[in-house]
C-alpha cells in the first residue's frame, strides 16, 4: 500500500511529484506552469508546446493534493476533453498511484474517483447547459480559446462559486476573447492572476525542423505561424501602438542613469501620478539626439504625496532636466503645488485642443497619446526593454464608445501609466507646448 508519509515531500512541490510518482520529466516552461498557484492562471502557448500533458500532470497533482476535491477539465469539444482524460489514466495506470483510484468511467461522461474522495471530470463546452448544476474547486480550460465567451461567464465561472475555486485557462490565441482577457489582466502576475506565453519550441520533445517548415511555409511574420507557434494575440487592429512599431524602439543595451553624465544631455521627465489603486510612473528620457533614449524609469505605489516630491526634487537636483512635466489632472493637483518651483503642470483633459491657463497646460488626452504614438511610428524615441512600459504599450488600444466615439485606453484589468508617463516626458520635449504636429518638434 502506497504510505501517505510517503508522498507528503513530493506533494508539496508539483515537479518533484511528477518525477517521482509519473515518472514524468516536464520541461522549463511546464515547471513554471505546474508551481504558479495563482486562482487565475493562464497560459497562451504554441501548438505542441506541451499544454494537455502539463494539465493532465496538473490535476493529477491537485486531486492527490487535496482529498475530496473536484475538478472539472473542459475542452471544447468531447475529443479534446476525451484526450486528456487518457493522458491521466495513462500516466496513473504506469504509477504507484494507481492504488489510489477507485473507479474510472467513460459514461454518460469520463470520470476518475480516487479513494480520497478527489475526482475529476472531463467534459466538453459545446453543451454547456450540460454543466449546470455542478460546482468544482478547480477548473482547467484546454483550448480556452475557442470556449465560447458566454459558457465561461454564463457556466462556467459560476461552477467555482461554491468554494470559490481556482480557474486555469490554456490553450493557443484565438482572437480577443475571455481568454484573452485573463491573459492581460495576469501580466503582472500575483496571487490571483497570473499569465505566461510561451512559443511552441520551447518543449523540446517536438520535431524544431518541423517548426522551421511551418515558418517558411505560413511566413515568420504571418498571422498564422504567430499565432499558432509563436501563441501570440496578434489582431491589433484596435493597438494604438502596432506592435512591429513598438519592437523597433526597444533596444536590449540602453542603460538607465541615475544622474547626468554628460554636459551634452538633454533630459526631459514625464510624470504620471497614480489614482486610487494605480501606480505612479517618472519616467526619463534623453533628447539630446535623435532618436530620443528612455534613461529613467521608476514605478511604485501608495507613496505619499511629500515623498513623490522628494523624489522628483531628487531627479532635478541629479538630473538637472530641462523640462518635467507632472500630470496635474485631479489627484495630482497636490503634488503640483509642492514642486511647481521645478516642474510643469499638465491636465488632461478629453477635449480636443491645447489651451493654457495660468502655469498650468491643458491637453487632451488624444493628443497626447499619438504625439506618442507619431514618435514610436516613426522610432523618435527609444527605450530598452522594461517588461511593464512594453505590455502597456502593446495593450493600449481605441475603444469605441456607446457614443460612437473612440477613446485611447489600457485595455479593461490593464495599467496606462507608463504609457502616459513617457507621453508626457515626449509631450515636455516641445518648447512650444501648442505646435500640432509632429514635423515642428524641436528636437525630433
Ligand atoms: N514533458 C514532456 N515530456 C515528454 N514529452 C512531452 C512532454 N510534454 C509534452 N510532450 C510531448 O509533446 C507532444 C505535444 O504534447 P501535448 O499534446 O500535450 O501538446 P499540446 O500543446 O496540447 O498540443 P496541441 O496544440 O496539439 O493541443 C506530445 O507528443 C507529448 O507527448
Ligand atoms: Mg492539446
Amino acid at each position: 500500500m502506497l504510505r501517505t508519509k510517503k508522498l507528503a515531500k513530493p506533494l508539496r512541490d508539483p515537479v518533484t511529484f511528477a518525477k517521482k510518482l509519473l515518472g514524468w520529466t516536464p520541461h522549463e516552461a511546464q515547471e513554471q506552469i505546474l508551481r504558479d498557484r495563482a486562482k487565475n492562471l493562464t497560459v497562451a502557448a504554441g501548438r505542441r508546446f506541451g499544454k494537455s500533458e502539463c494539465m493532465a500532470v496538473s490535476a493529477i497533482h491537485y486531486a492527490i493534493a487535496h482529498p475530496g476535491s473536484i475538478q472539472f477539465i473542459i475542452a471544447p469539444t468531447y475529443d479534446q476533453a476525451q484526450i486528456i482524460f487518457d493522458t491521466i489514466v495513462r500516466l496513473l495506470s504506469r504509477s504507484p498511484l494507481i492504488q489510489l483510484v477507485d473507479k474510472v468511467v467513460y459514461t454518460p461522461f469520463p470520470k476518475l474517483r480516487f479513494l480520497t474522495g478527489s475526482i475529476i471530470h472531463a467534459r466538453s463546452a459545446d453543451k454547456p447547459q450540460n454543466l449546470r448544476g455542478h460546482k468544482a474547486h478547480r477548473i482547467i480550460l484546454d483550448e480556452a480559446g475557442y470556449i465560447k465567451d458566454e459558457a465561461v461567464t454564463n457556466v462556467i465561472e459560476p461552477m467555482l462559486a461554491d468554494y470559490d475555486g481556482d480557474l486555469i485557462k490554456i490553450g493557443t490565441p484565438a482572437g480577443r476573447n475571455h481568454f484573452y482577457d485573463s491573459f492581460i489582466r495576469g501580466l503582472e502576475r500575483n496571487e490571483y492572476y497570473s499569465s505566461y506565453q510561451f512559443p511552441s519550441w520551447v518543449n523540446p520533445h517536438i520535431s524544431r525542423e518541423y517548426i522551421e517548415r511551418k515558418k517558411k511555409e505560413y511566413g515568420e511574420n504571418s498571422i498564422r505561424f504567430r499565432t499558432e507557434y509563436m501563441a501570440e494575440f496578434i489582431d491589433d487592429q484596435n493597438a494604438v501602438f502596432p506592435w512591429r512599431s513598438i519592437q523597433a524602439c526597444i533596444e536590449e543595451d540602453i542603460e538607465l542613469l541615475e544622474g547626468r553624465t554628460h554636459a551634452k544631455q538633454r533630459f526631459v521627465f514625464g510624470v504620471d501620478v497614480a489614482k486610487y489603486l494605480d501606480y505612479t510612473v517618472i519616467i526619463g528620457i534623453d533628447i539630446a539626439q535623435e532618436p530620443a533614449k528612455l534613461i529613467y524609469f521608476d514605478r511604485f505605489q501608495r507613496l505619499p504625496w511629500g515623498e513623490i516630491a522628494r523624489r522628483i526634487e531628487d531627479i532635478h537636483a541629479r538630473f538637472s532636466p530641462q523640462a518635467i512635466v507632472v500630470d496635474s489632472t485631479g489627484a495630482g493637483d497636490p503634488l503640483l503645488e509642492m514642486v511647481q518651483h521645478i516642474a510643469r503642470g499638465i491636465t488632461i483633459t478629453g477635449g480636443t485642443a491645447i489651451t493654457q491657463q495660468g502655469n498650468i497646460t491643458k491637453v487632451p488626452k488624444t493628443i497626447l497619446v499619438e504625439r506618442l504614438a507619431a514618435a514610436i511610428d516613426n522610432r523618435k524615441v527609444i527605450f530598452p526593454n522594461i517588461p511593464e512600459l512594453i505590455n502597456e504599450l502593446k495593450y493600449f488600444e481605441y475603444v469605441r464608445t456607446s457614443s460612437g466615439s473612440l477613446k485611447m485606453e489600457a485595455h479593461e484589468g490593464m495599467h496606462d501609466d507608463c504609457v502616459m508617463a513617457l507621453a508626457l516626458a515626449v509631450f515636455g520635449a516641445f518648447h512650444e507646448p501648442s505646435l500640432p504636429d509632429i514635423d515642428e518638434w524641436p528636437f525630433f
